[in-house]
């Protein structure tokens, strides 16, 4: 007779002499999140498989998937060699559950487990991704995305997609045998610089992806960047992208030509694929100074086509929760500095003023307002509730991807001049001399990490927090 599995364990819970506690038993029917060594075809067919690490086996990690307002319960089994802990990554979280290892829990060790249990509140296109030494955990495989559908139907309604598909992309530094370049690996020369850049893209974990669709349909493409530091410019030629969400945040539908990622960031866009397409619409990448390469391409999957859907992209269901009172915010600056030709002189860390030479040595060479990474002390405090204002100045030769646990903010101007649009975030851009301003209510209490995306630059000094409440 087939027994479930559910069945086994309680056949072994009463087994025990020790009396389980009801929330062992509860916990029991938990869905079990397991990052463990695996390998992955990365690189081309003819090539050997890539040693990784990863969430349940695949990369990217499986797809999590809610409805907002409802819970993602996992129990993460650390299968790792190494202590780590799970991020979900734009979540509006409670702070027991933000995964950020050693501020909001303790590392989970090797053979360890821990059990997160949290409401996602918003609608959208997030990921989850290790948060302990994530420059070599994130390059090395673990992250996945986290799909919070809207809680009102959008899909199937007139101007809305037909379908939708999620795509992660990631950048990986492979050798000629395919394995994962782990000697650069803290490389400070790429951290100093853009970060460490792979050789190869892939979607969804394929090199040169081909995403079937059908010919006469209106597709939601889901784009993450899950790389460790690759700023990902896009285009879609022939199909006309309709931006609808940025960091799963509804806009107001708009073209764009070019999409721009940093990692972390994430684009929701609808595009119409023709009923007469006859060949591969590729997707290309920007790899650096202009050089647009195919990453992959949607593919005709044969079925018969829909008849095409050319009227205005229907919005999302607005997610916006209050609108921002900038009547007296508290101000707040984010100042850059450091890295390659940055001219640096001077940090504090270890609650020491150190010359650059001291900084290089402890392997911080980037600061935020003059501060190379410290954690004794938050960058802000702000009471519950309160509006905050903070500019982000860029002071350093390098572009930043500047993210904030557990908020989402909007952005009020770039270099100076006002957003038109005012998207809400969770990542931001900051190019050198060009300061952005934005701003949040800090209406989640708990210790928030700040820091830049480019997780080398986290690393080695891009990294601080903030207390609300
Ligand atoms: Cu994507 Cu500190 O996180
Ligand atoms: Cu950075």
């Amino acid at each position: 007779m087939p027994i479930s599995r559910r069945a086994l364990l309680t056949a072994g819970a009463s087994a025990l002499t020790v009396p389980a506690l009801p929330r062992l038993a509860w916990a029991d029917d938990m869905p079990i999140l397991r990052a463990a060594p695996s390998n992955a075809q990365l690189a081309p067919e003819g090539y050997g498989t890539t040693p990784v690490w990863s969430y349940g086996g695949t990369i990217p990690g499986r797809e999590i998937r809610v409805r907002a307002g409802e819970r993602v319960r996992r129990r993460f089994v650390n299968d790792l060699p190494q202590d780590t802990a799970v991020h979900w990554h734009g979540i509006r979280i409670e702070n027991a559950m933000d995964g950020t290892a050693g501020v909001t829990q303790d590392p989970v060790p090797p053979g360890g487990t821990f059990d997160y249990d949290f409401v996602a509140p918003d609608p959208g296109t997030y990921w989850y991704h290790a948060h302990a030494r994530s420059w070599e955990q994130v390059a090395r495989g673990l992250a996945g995305p986290l799909i919070v559908e809207e809680g009102e139907a959008w899909a199937g309604l007139e101007g809305a997609a037909t379908r939708e598909a999620t795509l992660m992309l990631a950048d990986w530094r492979l050798q000629e045998d395919a394995a994962l370049h782990e000697a650069s690996f803290g490389d400070l020369h790429d951290w100093s610089h853009a970060g460490r850049l792979g050789n190869t893209v892939t979607i969804n974990g394929a090199i040169d992806a081909r995403l079937p669709v059908q010919r006469g349909e209106r597709l939601r493409l889901r784009l993450i960047n899950a790389a460790t530091a690759r700023v990902m410019p896009l285009r879609l030629p022939g199909l006309a992208p309709v931006l609808i969400a940025l960091d799963g945040h509804t806009i107001a539908p708009r073209a764009a030509e070019e999409i721009v990622l940093a990692p972390a960031q994430r684009a929701d866009v609808v595009v119409d694929v023709s009923p007469e397409m006859d060949a591969p619409l590729p997707i290309l990448m920007d790899a650096g100074r202009d050089e647009w390469i195919e990453i992959g391409a949607l593919v005709d999957g044969g079925e018969t086509p829909l008849p095409p859907q050319d009227g205005p992209v229907r919005a999302l269901p607005m997610t916006m929760d209050h609108a921002l009172d900038l009547t007296a915010p508290q101000e707040e600056l984010l100042r850059m500095e450091g890295g390659a030709m940055g001219g640096l002189r001077r940090a504090r860390l270890g609650g020491v003023d150190r010359d650059f030479r001291e900084l290089v040595a402890a392997r911080r060479v980037w600061a935020f307002n003059g501060v190379a990474g410290d954690m004794d002390d938050p960058a802000f405090r702000a009471p519950l509730g309160r509006t905050i204002r903070m500019r982000l100045v860029n002071d350093t030769a390098w572009a930043h991807g500047i993210h904030l646990h557990g908020h989402h903010f909007e952005v009020l101007s770039r270099g100076g001049r006002p957003d038109p649009h005012r998207d809400r975030r969770d990542t931001v851009m900051v190019m050198p001399d060009e300061p952005v301003e934005i701003a949040f209510v800090a209406d989640n209490p708990g210790r928030w990490l700040l820091h830049c995306h480019m997780l080398g630059h986290q690393a080695s000094g891009m990294l601080t927090w903030f207390e609300v409440g």
